[in-house]
């Protein structure tokens, strides 16, 4: 089959772990007899240095026309590049919340799962991992406090900056049904995050959940507040199975979810809407201090190539090839350095990518 995929390369690391996961969709292409054809978008600071603003019409008009998304991270060092010295508005992290909203990408999807061959990466002790762990955060990506209104005013000398946390009940039903959908797949779980003991957006959060699992009498709801989920990631981390929550609580959790997993390096994600569509990018952020020099770990934007053949391509099978690819090289003892322990072999960018697509 023929697909068309829109790759944004962005900044730092992303060039390079993107070309590494597209070395693995050109084998999946050879040995599955499929073809893709690619068109870059440019996107974050990229887009700022060619375009002056970190998202155009454009590459929003270009990432519309294809079957999927493909994106590496964007961003740089706020201290050090000129990106940041732009108005919040037009700075590269502003692009990837407009991209978000313009392509409705509502529906956050992080799985974070603990590989046996990792378990030494893992920084919790061994009797808190137990039988290890396999939980998908859905995070409500295009509500909340990030999309809020904002603005920092002066009065008699003294600031005052207010952001603003709205959510209707139609945000709150389209990810709750998402993630119920998915726990029908897994284990039957839900545990919804909130912080209902203080907010009114989490109380109507927490009712419209409530209507939303009637209609799964299958799974187990819980509700669990956004403190204590903190801890008990880290205490318990065997009991969740699908963390449904809001936009900003599931951005922290889901970056504390991915460093038990030993490294955010290893997480993937998905961004969907209402249809198949999807934008597909790694969890982890740009790391400008390592970027060009072959020391990035790709598998997180390889596992998310593989979440994009499942999700909006229809390709399981394929997928299951990538990500079988993934566990034989880690079997194998193939470690980029995040991940690296004694006994392994260290490798790096170049060759983590070369080593998957021979697997597949
Ligand atoms: C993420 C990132 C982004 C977010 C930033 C870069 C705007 O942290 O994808 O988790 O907060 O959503
Ligand atoms: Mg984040």
């Amino acid at each position: 089959m023929d697909y068309s995929i829109a790759l944004i390369p962005g900044d730092g690391i992303g060039p390079e772990i993107v070309k590494e996961a597209k070395k693995v969709l050109d084998a999946v292409c050879r040995k599955y007899h499929h073809t893709f054809t690619y068109s870059e978008v440019l996107l974050g600071g990229a887009s700022i240095d060619v375009h002056g603003v970190p998202l155009t019409e454009d590459a929003v008009a270009r990432a519309k026309a294809s079957d999927a998304v493909l994106m590496g991270s964007i961003g740089g060092d706020a201290k050090t590049s000129p990106w940041y010295q732009l108005e919040p508005s037009r700075r590269p992290e502003a692009g990837l919340l407009a991209i978000r909203k313009a392509l409705n990408l509502f529906a956050n999807l992080r799985p974070a799962y603990l590989y046996k061959e990792l378990q030494k990466a893992c920084p919790l002790k061994e009797e808190v991992i137990g039988d290890g762990f396999d939980m998908i955060i859905v995070r409500e990506l295009t509500g909340g406090l990030y999309f809020g209104e904002r603005k920092t005013t002066e009065e008699n000398g003294v600031k005052t900056a207010v952001d603003t946390l709205t959510y209707n009940e139609n945000e709150i039903r389209r990810i709750a049904v998402k993630a119920f959908d998915i726990a029908m797949k897994r284990s039957k779980k839900v545990t919804s995050v909130d912080k209902a003991n203080v907010l009114d957006s989490s109380r109507l959060w927490r009712k419209v959940v409530e209507e939303v699992a009637a209609d799964y009498p299958e799974v187990t709801l819980e509700h669990m507040l956004v403190d204590n989920c903190a801890m008990q990631l880290v205490h318990n981390p065997g009991q969740f199975d699908v963390i449904l929550t809001e936009n900003m609580f599931g951005d922290i959790l889901s970056d504390e979810a991915s460093m038990v997993t030993g490294s955010i390096g290893m997480l993937s994600s998905a961004s969907l809407n209402d249809t198949k569509f999807g934008l597909y990018e790694p969890s982890h952020g740009s790391a400008p201090d390592i970027a060009g020099q072959d020391k990035a770990n790709p598998i997180a934007t390889i596992l998310s190539a593989a979440m994009m053949l499942r999700y909006s391509l229809d390709l399981d099978k394929e997928a299951d090839a990538v990500e079988a690819a993934v566990q034989k090289v880690l079997t194998e003892g193939y470690r980029t350095c995040d991940i690296m322990s004694e006994g392994c072999t260290e490798v790096g960018t170049s060759k983590m990518g070369d080593l998957i697509a021979e697997a597949v």
